[in-house]
């Protein structure tokens, strides 16, 4: 028998969002809130700031079977809660920290404004010790009234494009608790994802067959440096596929044959060991810089994060270097970049390897033109001076170079017969490793891709 939980999500962003849905979903009362009020106005409207698939949907049946609510008051989201999620942005700072001043204006908000004891829940992604120093802004602030707040930490692993079913069927729910009450509280509201019991949006109401996830109870130290440690070891094995690619390219071997025959070891695994332009989006570069900076802080020196970093931001050197070998000259020729999203099935181009690349060709006086399925209202308020086109055999027309810079499916379909046509010299450099080089060689394309 699951019981419905009365929670508030402060902060509506892809996290707060998704969480706020979703938890509406499974048959809680949510609350959610942002001091930004046109974001408010937004979502009461039906509508969403970001793009992210099923999100429009979730939202506006939970709105209208009245589970999900949208407030710009905090303070009334949080005093009609028993359990208060923080969903707030931790973005870096100049020196790589991360910049947790808005958990800190949550900190002392819930605690004047919460009206009594609350379950406090860090979902942001935050340093290890954030939870001891907000447990400490809690009730040094919420002193004259003497309530006493419970923090918890609750790190999410959403990918972007896939965040709602990552939310409803996890490989696991870590939990990072100091008191017991707080997890059995947690476990409480994660109840209907734990016991697979709810109307899944994705699958015709039915949960599919997936062993159920695992539910992790750790200190509230040990959940905060989970996270980090997830994603720097995911962008560890990223830069790992890279510099292989490198060597491969050096030593003729395919880095594609090498990471699929190493990733079949269960020790290794085979996902994220796609060589190419590197990690990017809001999450993967920040948190590795984070982790370091946090490491340097405790008088750990954690070289081998630094390299990964290193091996990252040398991407965009790698690229532009081939390109400028095949072109001679950058200036004024007309290159098409496929792709401008940090990653496919999103418009998030924050970090974005391929909007990096863009810089780098605009820098040189390139006629940059480019098209991407979901991303290029954005890239247009950041990069005006790129010119956008409204289809890829458009893009493509009469330019000196096609880049592929992010693997969306629809430019491993497109057909690279009429692009030949189109181009005015057929040379395609595959930043993302998407296509086949024999079969590319075949139609007559000069091409280059990465570690093959
Ligand atoms: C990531 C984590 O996967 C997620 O668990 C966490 O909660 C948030 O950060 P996301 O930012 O959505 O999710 O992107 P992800 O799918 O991890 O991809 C990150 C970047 O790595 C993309 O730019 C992608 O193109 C790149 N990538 C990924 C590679 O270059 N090679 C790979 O093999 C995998």
């Amino acid at each position: 028998e699951s019981c419905i939980l009365r929670i508030s999500v402060i902060g509506c962003g892809y996290v707060g969002l998704v969480t706020g849905a979703c938890f509406a979903e499974i048959g809680h009362q949510v609350t959610c809130t942002d001091n930004d009020d046109s974001k408010i106005v937004t979502l009461r409207a039906g509508k969403l700031p970001i793009y992210e698939p099923h999100l429009d949907a979730l939202v506006a049946r939970n709105i209208s079977e009245g589970r999900l609510h949208f407030t710009s008051n905090a303070g009334e989201a949080v005093r009609s809660s028993e359990a208060v999620f923080i969903c707030v942005g931790t973005p870096p700072l100049d020196n790589g920290d991360a910049d947790l001043s808005a958990i800190d204006n949550v900190a002392r908000m819930i605690a004047t404004e919460g009206g009594g004891p609350k379950l406090v829940v860090e979902k942001s992604t935050v340093p290890a010790q954030t939870g001891q120093e907000l447990k400490r802004a809690l009730d040094v602030y919420s002193r004259k009234s003497g309530t006493n707040f419970t923090v918890a930490s609750n790190p999410e692993f959403l990918r972007e494009g896939t965040a709602v079913n990552d939310f409803l069927h996890p490989d696991r729910i870590v939990i990072g608790v100091d008191e017991p009450a707080a997890a059995k509280k947690l476990r409480e509201i994660y109840a209907p994802i734990l016991d697979k019991k709810f109307h899944c949006p994705a699958h015709d109401g039915k949960c599919p067959d997936s062993p159920p996830p695992a539910f992790v109870v750790t200190t509230v130290n040990s959940a905060e440096l989970i996270k980090h440690a997830s994603n720097s070891f995911l962008a560890l094995k990223i830069s790992f596929a890279n510099s292989l690619a490198d060597m491969c390219d050096q030593l003729g071997a395919d880095v594609q044959e090498v990471t699929a025959a190493v990733g079949m070891d269960p020790r290794i695994g085979p996902q994220f060991l796609q060589a190419g332009l590197g990690f990017g989006g809001f999450c993967l570069p920040k948190d590795v810089q984070a982790f370091i900076r946090l490491a340097e802080r405790v008088g750990i020196d954690f070289t081998l994060l630094k390299a990964v970093e290193q091996v990252n931001k040398q991407r965009i050197d790698l690229l532009f270097a081939k390109a400028r070998k095949a072109l001679w000259v950058l200036k004024g020729k007309k290159i098409a970049l496929l792709g401008l999203a940090f990653k496919p099935n999103t418009d998030d181009i924050r970090f974005s390897p391929a909007i990096d690349a863009a810089r780098r060709f605009l820098a040189e006086g390139a006629n940059l033109h480019a098209y991407d399925p979901q991303a290029m209202e954005k890239t247009r308020k950041l990069l005006p001076e790129i010119s956008f086109a409204r289809n890829p055999y458009d893009l493509v027309n009469d330019a000196d170079a096609a880049i592929i810079a992010t693997e969306w499916d629809e430019f491993k379909h497109l057909d690279w017969k009429r692009v030949h046509n189109e181009m005015a010299r057929p040379l395609v450099i595959d930043a993302r490793n998407v296509l086949n080089p024999a079969e590319m060689k075949s139609l007559g394309f000069e091409y280059y891709s990465f570690g093959r």
